[in-house]
């Protein structure tokens, strides 16, 4: 059964539901079933938290537009599945690895998702580390509980970046370009990326389920990127301020949203191939140790990329990283 839901809480929805305008301090009561003096020892609480609730002109309450604290309050009411289990760490070491335990210890199912302002220990592809400052990015793990063996679902990430791509238009109408297979770019740097983990059942193969962890740098970090991704990491804006307006909590619905929707079906949306950067390229193909050269025809409809070897064969790739040689 579900916990019942405090006053602050409710509060808070209703204030994000309604970000930017001022809400009697009457009607809030009435809609909560609660006292007015309820209501201010509510809003008392969520300033300390650093919510900027003004108090409007015919003392009513207004959350601040530029209020944009990340809270599962805040991305809820814009969920289309909103019966799910939602936690939000303000720090997490990572997203991806309280996903899997919150999905093996039963809470979490299908279209739950864990997200955090901040993570200590973010992981990337490949065992690198995601670097995931506070206050400049979101960072989120979504649990899919996809029908069929991993074989069948290893187009999951290609349909999870044109996911990315559709959330981050309808929010911010920014057109991100996508590198096969699942990094985002946005003018020539890398904005975000995807890491997808699944647990199988060993002997039928079937998945039981997925996280598909997302990072995507909304603003550059205040210190800067670390050297070694100095030139190569971008954000979405240069500066917080430059993202007025855009509201972190339904950015975060839109993306669980569209992961959702993308991945009903087993194919991978129009968008993939649309705003894919890597066909008709000349590209560096980075295979365990080794590296080779080739040119990238085109992305088939399986998500496998259709390359030119330099002796002339043409092979398709299954995965792997390759960087773009312009
Ligand atoms: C990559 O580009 O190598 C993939 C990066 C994936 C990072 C995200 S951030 C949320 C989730 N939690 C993690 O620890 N990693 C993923």
């Amino acid at each position: 059964m579900a916990a019942k839901k405090t006053v602050r809480s409710r509060l808070l929805e209703l204030l994000e539901q309604n970000k930017g305008k001022v809400l009697s301090g009457e009607r809030i009561a009435e809609e909560l079933s609660c006292t007015r003096a309820a209501v201010w020892k509510a809003v008392k609480v969520l300033r300390e938290e650093g919510y900027e609730i003004e108090a409007g002109p015919n003392r009513g309450y207004m959350l601040s537009e530029d209020s944009n604290l990340l809270a599962e309050e805040g991305i809820r009411p814009f969920l289309d599945k909103q019966e799910v289990y939602l936690q939000v760490y303000p720090e997490v070491g990572s997203t991806n690895r309280a996903a899997k335990e919150a999905a093996v210890s039963g809470k979490a199912h299908h279209g739950s998702a864990v997200l955090a302002d901040q993570q200590n220990s973010g992981r990337g592809r490949k065992g690198r580390q995601f670097f995931s400052p506070k206050d400049s990015g979101l960072y989120l793990s979504v649990i899919l509980e996809p029908k069929g063996s991993l074989r069948e679902n290893l187009i999951l990430t290609a349909q999870a970046a044109a996911a990315v791509h559709k959330a981050v238009k309808e929010i911010t109408g920014i057109s991100l370009d996508i590198k096969w297979v699942n990094d985002l770019y946005c003018h020539g740097k890398k904005v975000g990326g995807i890491l997808t983990e699944a647990v199988t059942d060993f002997e039928s193969g079937e998945i039981q389920f997925a996280v598909v962890g997302i990072g995507l740098n909304l603003y550059k970090p205040e210190k800067g990127f670390p050297a070694e991704l100095e030139g190569v990491a971008g954000a979405l804006y240069e500066k917080r301020e430059d993202a007025e307006g855009i509201n972190r909590n339904k950015l975060a619905a839109a993306l669980i949203n569209c992961l959702l929707e993308e991945t009903r079906e087993i194919r991978i949306p129009p968008e993939y191939f649309m705003n894919n950067l890597v066909p008709g390229h000349r590209i560096q193909i980075l295979d365990g140790q080794r590296t080779r050269f080739a040119d990238a025809l085109e992305i088939c409809p399986d998500g496998r990329l259709k390359i030119r070897e330099e002796d002339g064969t043409e092979t398709l790739l299954c995965y792997g990283e390759v960087s773009l040689k312009i």
